[in-house]
């Protein structure tokens, strides 16, 4: 069975509460319950982290090496600012797709950009949860 690492990066725990209006009514628990369901569907077993800092992300990221088949990451801002979160997904050679709630291609300019994504296989964009779901189907075929 394919072990599938799920990160997400800062505020993504606040989901419900924060700009419901862009990320959706549902709560990061909600997602946790969504992405527990796809994986069972798709026969992988998966394991959830998410931090607001971005040392603990890259740390996780390494404990990931010769533990884990494919990384879904959503690094929620550091996707825009790090270099630290590519450089390590790069370090550990891991099949990794990146994923995001909203559709950072018509937001605000500083989003447009993604310095994570050239380290990872896939971007999915603008799916809300489906795109975690996404994300574990391209996995299990890649
Ligand atoms: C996000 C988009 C980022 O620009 C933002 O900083 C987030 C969430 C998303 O899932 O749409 O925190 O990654």
């Amino acid at each position: 069975m394919k072990k599938i690492l799920v990160i997400n990066g800062p505020n993504i725990n606040m989901l419900g509460i924060r700009e419901p209006e862009v990320y959706g009514e549902k709560s990061y628990k909600e997602l946790l319950v969504f992405i527990d369901i796809a994986a069972e569907a798709a026969g992988v077993e998966i394991l959830c982290f998410q931090s607001n800092s971005e040392g603990a992300i890259v740390d996780r990221i390494q404990q990931a090496y010769g533990e884990i088949d494919g990384i879904i990451i959503n690094p929620a801002a550091y996707t825009h600012t790090s270099i630290a979160i590519p450089d390590a997904l790069k370090a550990v050679g891991i099949p990794a797709v990146e994923v995001h709630l909203s559709d950072i291609s018509t937001r605000e300019d500083y989003r447009k950009h993604s310095l994570t994504s050239e380290a990872c296989q896939k971007t999915i964009i603008g799916k809300g949860f489906e795109g975690y779901k996404e994300a574990i189907e391209y996995l299990i075929r890649s």
